[in-house]
């Protein structure tokens, strides 16, 4: 592989050691129009970043039209029933083909000179032809493929280099682990994520819903009403201890990705009939993992409850749901949530996930508006650059290594935050190198 030859020229002319330190962060890293422009060539335009679920496209012809950072893609099953990352841009003139978030289609006719693409990429059809010379070959000006593109259990990562690590490298088995549980927790081992999207925006970073994602300091204050009206709705009066001696982990899984533990001993214990009856779809939706992957594996995903984890850096699973991030501008981001359902599993464990997820993320839900609230705040508090700092240091020092390598802190700490700005740093600053080309290789 040659990609260690392609550094920057000039990787140090932004110093992003002065920016990123072991215990803060410079609030010119979620402001800077010039550091957005260098993230989008780093991170998003050289590594790799997911662009959806096989799942999401399940009919030959069918597509989703996707971003890779600023890049516009299509996402499509080709005639051939192959499963592609094709650019969505013409190439005459460079006009999108396809201007419809999804939808299925035999061909992309571009509405400028009227250049017609096959569902697989090739170029079926030139207008006037014959005014071409004799050198002009259609099959030299198919759309063009993203420089590589892998999946993992279905979910298709796609970069824009044509060299670099592979997404097995990216990913590593920790990270992988965590994607696991989200389809082992269907007997079938498979998610169906074409279930609707719900979307969002706000006036802020795309790093800050990436943190967010993983932070656990917040729950007990920023969502206290939703968990008080959920407790007094379920008949509970003991809240549930979100604090510093929460038995809950944060795992540092490598190369920015992280999760939650809170795998909860009530969960076990209730699991292995501790507990009072359980609701016979529950425990028919358990007796079938059970025969699936074993007690012992069903057990310990159930007591997760989900997983919760960042695939760096704009993918994360949340237990019902696929939130995909997709960065703007400095100042701007969009994110998509695709609540997924659970293959071979009864519809009424399906619809019980599906009415939490309304009940926190939905547009009339009581969470995720708590969060985009929060993000505008801050967007508003980094214009006050008195003191320009941003704190990480909560349980700096107090990491343990597990024996399964993960660097675990305490629920609250910021071990996550940690964990994405400093490997942020390493590829910002060029000491790690994640795609071999600035530009795609054409
Ligand atoms: S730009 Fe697409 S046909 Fe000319
Ligand atoms: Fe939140």
């Amino acid at each position: 592989m040659n990609y260690d030859m392609n550094r920057d020229s000039n990787p140090a002319a932004i110093d992003y050691g002065k920016l990123v330190l072991e215990d803060r962060v410079h609030s010119r890293i979620y402001t800077d129009p010039a550091i957005f422009d260098e993230e989008m060539d780093r991170i998003f335009h050289r590594g790799w970043v997911y662009v959806g679920h096989e799942s999401e496209i399940p009919n030959r012809g069918d597509f989703q039209a996707r971003n890779i950072g600023r890049q516009p893609v299509i996402f499509i099953r080709g005639d051939d029933d192959e499963v592609r990352v094709l650019m969505n841009r013409c190439t005459h003139r460079a006009a999108v083909v396809c201007p419809h978030e999804s939808g299925n289609a035999k061909r992309f006719v571009c509405p400028y000179h009227g250049w017609a693409f096959l569902n697989t990429g090739g170029l079926l059809g030139v207008p006037h032809s014959e005014r071409y010379d004799d050198g002009f070959d259609k099959k030299d000006y198919g759309l063009r493929p993203a420089p590589r593109q892998a999946a993992y259990r279905g979910l298709m990562f796609a970069s824009l280099a044509a060299d670099g690590p592979s997404l097995d490298e990216h990913l590593g088995p920790l990270a992988k682990a965590e994607i696991d549980i989200a389809f082992d927790l269907s007997p079938a081992g498979k998610i169906d994520v074409s279930c609707g999207t719900h979307k969002y925006g706000y006036a802020g970073n795309w790093k800050l819903q990436a943190e967010n994602s993983t932070d656990g300091y917040h729950l007990g204050f920023l969502h206290r009403s939703f968990v008080e009206i959920s407790l007094q709705r379920a008949g509970v009066t003991t809240a549930p201890d979100y604090g510093a001696n929460a038995p809950y982990r944060l795992r540092s899984l490598g190369n920015a990705h992280v999760a939650w533990d809170m795998s909860s001993p009530a969960a076990t214990r209730w699991l292995t009939g501790g507990a009072a009856k359980v609701p016979a779809a529950q425990q028919e939706y358990i007796d079938s993992l059970v025969a699936a992957h074993g007690e012992e594996r069903a057990h310990k995903m159930l007591a997760r409850g989900g997983p919760h984890v960042l695939i760096f850096p704009n993918l994360v699973f949340i237990q019902t749901h696929i939130r995909m991030i997709r960065p703007v501008a400095v100042d701007r981001t969009e994110v998509f949530l695709y609540p997924y359902r659970l293959t071979d599993v009864s519809d009424k464990i399906n619809g019980h996930r599906f009415r939490g997820h309304q009940a926190f993320y939905g547009p009339a839900g009581g969470g995720a508006t708590d969060d985009l609230e929060v993000f505008e705040r801050i967007t508003e508090g980094l214009r006050a650059t008195v003191d320009p700092w941003i704190l990480i240091r909560r349980g700096l020092g107090q990491e343990q290594i597990e024996s399964d390598g993960a660097v675990t802190g305490q629920f609250t700490d910021e071990l996550n935050n940690r964990a994405i700005l400093h490997y942020w740093r390493s590829v910002m600053s060029g000491e790690k190198i994640l795609g071999s080309t600035r530009e795609t290789a054409i």
